[in-house]
């Protein structure tokens, strides 16, 4: 080894050791301008020498400003929720029912519920490799780059006493420290605040300049390990053997033997949790041993095993000022409280959610009124009551749901058996059509590099009045606004053609039809094919499609129906965006899987395992995490798990490699 090559490692494996000193067991052992200095010396000598790199070097948690687009991953185990529960009735249900089911003795493992946003990290041979969102508990955004900035959460782990794989969970969290300078910084910037500290971490996962995400320092508590190699066959057991891996684990969790130790727990940190340096919203408390774990199973949204009792939200008394009604992009009128600034929760609070008109019936509003005002886990506060015994005789007007449309005067109309009131002059009111074109925009639809500012620019200018005018945009109208450049407006032009190229599924997605969302879009694009067919769809072919219901039904032939939207879509068709599936995709339909299950396991070479996994669900086949009775086939790459392997020949599953699958599907590389 080189003597570079050697101060280089050294230089890795001190300040690896310094940031874990530091992040995870809170005591610093070099002072900051002693561990600046080492990272800068380190940071030239790689620079100087590329040939050096290491993705896992410590100079990788600076993070640099390379924007990157986050992918979708699915998660190999899916991520649930947990059951909630308000009070110790609640909690004494759940661990009744729990000594019955199990009928042996147990434990409970008592921890914090930590109020951030779940993450899960997956660790090979000792290296996290990938870092990725809760998302829909299915599929999460793949956030590895920003995570690796986050100095608490180690890039290579402590000792070799750890599985080869496994997967960890836990919360990032911005701590209430950084949450404060934070929106002290954004003040002074005249940028809107982050409303509690769990929006700003998410906020900040999401940034997608990296080198933004490092200077914010985010931490991260972890609290459950998965996998089929794991030390202990006990939650508890498993956390400790991930703390000498190192990670930050709470020092807070107990085993609990008895109801009233659970009680004991949540007594202590009902009071507590005020002076912990980040959010909690409650306890949650779960079966220790991984057998009975296993027993008690899950239901479909959450784990038996567990559950989350959550403290009592807190509350504050403040005057409501004024009610104002917002339009969304969809209609809807949503009205909002505008409040007397309060403290709540560590929190100013200056607006809160009403919901709707029910609820403003229910609760008697008067403007001037003394409400009282609750923080639950969600992000707007809401208004739970009104101090009847403070109003006096000079209290306002009585709140009342308008019946106009606050932006274009229209009367608003209530679907049958909903409480929201919408405005339905949908192609002329302002917030709905900016609101549309917004959405056309987004990432997860059409990806048209546009915020929401240019789209208002758009619009007020009278450029763009629906999102087929988009296409019709050219660079002189674009440098005839204010603030625009040649080579923005030439980005945007780039951008437009482009998204000619985004699928079917997505452009569906991105017309905002009432009630069809992502998953909606491509349930409709598989089984309808083209837009032409869908247009043409009755309302039995539609209900007829697994999971469409007769309200998604209904809002599709709605859609279809409007002269307006119809021209829109043919304007569409005409500037050249994607109104039918891939043919490849069409020829894929074939089912030639059907009834088939499969597992994969291992590494390939051909293709990736996600679009293994992709192509078995394409050709009609089912895809499962582990080897049971069911399994039909094993399709194994490079090292696969010895414990499938092992299962696979007990049960006499059958083994096939990449080319006898491909084979199987006749689909050739
Ligand atoms: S365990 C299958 N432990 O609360 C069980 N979750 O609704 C997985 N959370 O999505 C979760 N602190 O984001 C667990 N100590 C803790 C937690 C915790 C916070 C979050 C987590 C989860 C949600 C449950």
């Amino acid at each position: 080894m080189s003597s570079v090559q050697e101060k280089i490692q050294s230089l890795r494996a001190e300040l690896e050791l310094y940031n874990y000193n530091y992040y995870v067991l809170s005591s610093p052992t070099v002072s900051d301008k002693e561990f600046d200095d080492k990272l800068k010396e380190l940071q030239e000598l790689e620079e100087l020498h590329p040939e050096y790199y290491d993705p896992y070097s410590p100079t990788q948690r600076v993070g640099s400003d390379i924007s990157k687009e986050f992918t979708q991953v699915e998660h190999q185990y899916p991520m649930l929720s947990l059951g909630n529960t308000y009070s110790e009735e609640d909690v004494k249900d759940f661990y009744e029912r729990t000594a019955k089911s199990l009928n042996e003795p147990f434990e409970i493992v008592a921890e914090l519920k930590y109020d951030g946003l779940s993450i899960s990290l997956i660790y090979e041979n000792g290296k996290l490799i990938r870092a990725v969102t809760r998302g829909d508990g299915i599929r999460g955004d793949d956030v590895t780059t920003n995570v690796k900035t986050i100095r608490s959460i180690p890039l290579r782990l402590h000792g070799n006493n750890f599985p080869e794989k496994f997967e960890i969970r836990g919360e990032i969290l911005l701590p209430w420290s950084e949450f404060d300078r934070l929106n002290r910084e954004r003040e002074e910037q005249e940028e809107p605040l982050f409303a509690n500290p769990r929006n700003a971490a998410s906020g900040t996962l999401k940034q997608q300049n990296p080198a933004i995400v490092a200077s914010r320092h985010l931490d991260a508590y972890l609290y459950y390990v998965l996998g089929e190699e794991l030390p202990s066959d006990t939650h508890y057991g498993n956390l400790e053997a991930a703390r000498q891996w190192g990670f930050k684990i709470p020092d807070v969790i107990r085993i609990c033997h008895s109801l009233q130790d659970v009680y004991d727990y949540i007594a202590y940190w009902d009071e507590a949790r005020k002076n912990l340096q980040v959010a909690t919203d409650g306890i949650v408390l779960k079966v220790n041993s991984l057998r009975q774990q296993k027993n008690l199973g899950f239901t479909s949204k959450s784990p038996r095993w567990a559950i989350a009792y959550k403290f009592q939200a807190e509350r504050a008394v403040t005057r409501l000022n004024s009610v104002s009604f917002q339009v969304g992009r969809t209609g809807t009128v949503t009205p909002v409280a505008n409040l007397e600034p309060v403290l709540l929760a560590g929190t100013v609070v200056k607006r809160a959610s009403l919901h709707n008109a029910d609820i403003i019936e229910k609760l008697d509003l008067h403007i001037g009124d003394n409400v009282f005002v609750e923080k639950g886990g969600e992000i707007i506060p809401k208004i739970v009551g009104v101090d009847f015994d403070s109003r006096g005789i000079l209290v306002g007007e009585k709140v009342r749901f308008v019946n106009k449309c606050p932006e274009c005067g229209t009367e608003l109309v209530r679907t049958e058996g909903e409480a929201a009131f919408y405005c339905p002059n949908e192609n002329g009111c302002p917030p709905q059509i900016k609101g549309k074109i917004e959405h056309f925009v987004t990432r997860r639809a059409m990806d048209i590099n546009i915020g929401p500012e240019t789209v208002e620019d758009l619009y007020e200018a009278g450029f763009v009045k629906n999102v087929a005018d988009l296409y019709e945009l050219r660079i002189t109208d674009l440098l005839s606004l204010e603030r625009w450049a040649e080579k923005s407006a030439r980005n945007l032009m780039e951008s437009l053609r482009k998204s000619l190229n985004v699928p079917f599924e997505r452009v569906l997605f991105a017309l905002g039809i009432r009630y069809v969302g992502e998953t909606v879009a491509k349930r409709l694009a598989r089984a309808f094919q083209s837009m032409e067919k869908l247009e043409q769809a009755t309302f039995e072919e539609l209900v007829s499609v697994d999971e469409i219901g007769e309200r998604i039904a209904r809002s599709v032939i709605d859609y279809f129906t409007e002269p307006r939207n119809k021209e829109l879509v043919s304007r569409l068709k005409k500037y050249g965006l994607q109104m039918s599936l891939p043919e490849d995709a069409l020829q894929g339909q074939s089912e030639v899987l059907k009834g088939l299950v499969f597992v994969i396991s291992g590494t390939f070479s051909k293709h990736s395992r996600d679009e293994y996994k992709e192509m078995i669900e394409r050709y009609g086949g089912k895809n499962t995490g582990s080897v049971s009775g069911k399994t039909n086939f094993i399709l194994a790459g490079e090292n696969m798990g010895p414990s499938k392997l092992e299962k696979a020949t007990k049960l006499g599953v059958k083994i096939i490699n990449e080319e006898e699958f491909l084979r199987m599907i006749e689909e050739r590389v």
